[in-house]
């Protein structure tokens, strides 16, 4: 049974009961495991549309529709109102984003000082095996992002089934043979349908879809087998040498209640925007 899944480009509206436009979405379409389903992807009120009006619209107009939208903050009611009303809830993710023309990482993170006892390798001279021992350790069943420690995720990652080819900056950690950390960086976009048939059953956001360009796919250490900090230096040996191959910027994306958030803001990461799932109601 194949998997499918197919956006239409245009962002669709939806209309209050005078016909105005209060709310856009982008629409997906998808067949998992044989049956169909739709999404409304990055589902937003129209500027200047009245919160209440734009959220009774679309619980009118999609009933039993999975649905991403952007949550601009606390304050932000047409996510509230909504999410009240939710069936259940998927992941609530944290987008960041480096743009190298705002600033250009420092170009001496691409030669960092490893403790002596450590070498980096491209993630594909490492057996996979190897590497998904380390991964479970670093995402243990509790961890907010734990749906990515998957083998054969990892397996697709590594050899560029998901993201395309990794780039430069990806690296694991070996000390000896043993991997103890690593970081991968691929094509947010690489080869968006086979990726877009793996992410939602991986746990993972349409709108991570919709992210384009070099992005942070993966990055994990040891937690008993590697010092604090390692994480940290091979991302920013990631930026360094992502700008120096000519990308115009590093994205990555966190699960609410990931601490590696503060890592990501600590390092110099700007927050673009938070998305939430959910299924609305019937
Ligand atoms: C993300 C990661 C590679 C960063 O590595 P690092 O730079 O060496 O940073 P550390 O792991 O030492 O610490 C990061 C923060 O997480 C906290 N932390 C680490 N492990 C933790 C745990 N098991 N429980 C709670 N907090 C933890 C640390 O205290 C630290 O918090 P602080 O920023 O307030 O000091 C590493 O934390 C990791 O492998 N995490 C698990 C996998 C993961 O979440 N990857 C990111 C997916 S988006």
């Amino acid at each position: 049974m194949t998997d499918d899944w197919c956006a239409q480009p245009e962002r669709w509206s939806l209309h209050d009961d005078a016909g105005v436009v209060v709310a856009d979405f982008v629409q997906v379409r998808g067949l998992l495991r044989g049956h169909d389903f739709w999404w409304a992807a990055d589902l937003r009120p129209a500027p200047g549309a009245d919160p209440a009006v734009a959220a009774a619209a679309v619980r009118r107009s999609l009933p039993g529709w999975m649905a991403e939208l952007r949550v601009t903050g606390q304050e932000d009611s047409f996510a509230r109102l909504l999410l009240d009303a939710s069936l259940s809830r998927g992941r609530y993710a944290h987008h960041y984003v480096w743009d190298f023309a705002r600033r250009a990482p420092d170009p001496a993170w691409s030669e960092p000082a490893l403790p002596p006892d450590l070498t980096l390798v491209p993630p594909e001279e490492v057996s996979p095996r190897r590497l998904h021992r380390v991964h479970r350790r670093a995402y243990p069943r509790t961890h907010p992002d734990h749906p990515a420690g998957d083998f054969d995720r990892l397996t697709q990652l590594v050899g560029g089934a998901l993201f395309g080819g990794l780039l430069g900056g990806s690296a694991v950690a070996l000390r000896g043979r043993r991997p103890v950390a690593g970081i991968m960086i691929g094509q947010e976009n690489g080869d968006s349908s086979l990726a877009a048939s793996v992410l939602p059953r991986a746990g993972h956001s349409v709108a991570d879809l919709a992210l384009s360009g070099p992005a942070v796919v993966d990055i994990f250490r040891d937690p008993d087998d590697a010092p604090p900090g390692l994480g940290a230096l091979l991302l920013r040996r990631a930026l360094a040498l992502t700008a120096k191959e000519g990308e115009p910027s590093l994205s990555l994306t966190v699960t609410e209640g990931n601490p590696a958030r503060r890592v990501y803001e600590r390092t110099g990461f700007t927050h673009s925007h938070s998305t939430v799932a959910l299924r609305l109601p019937i």
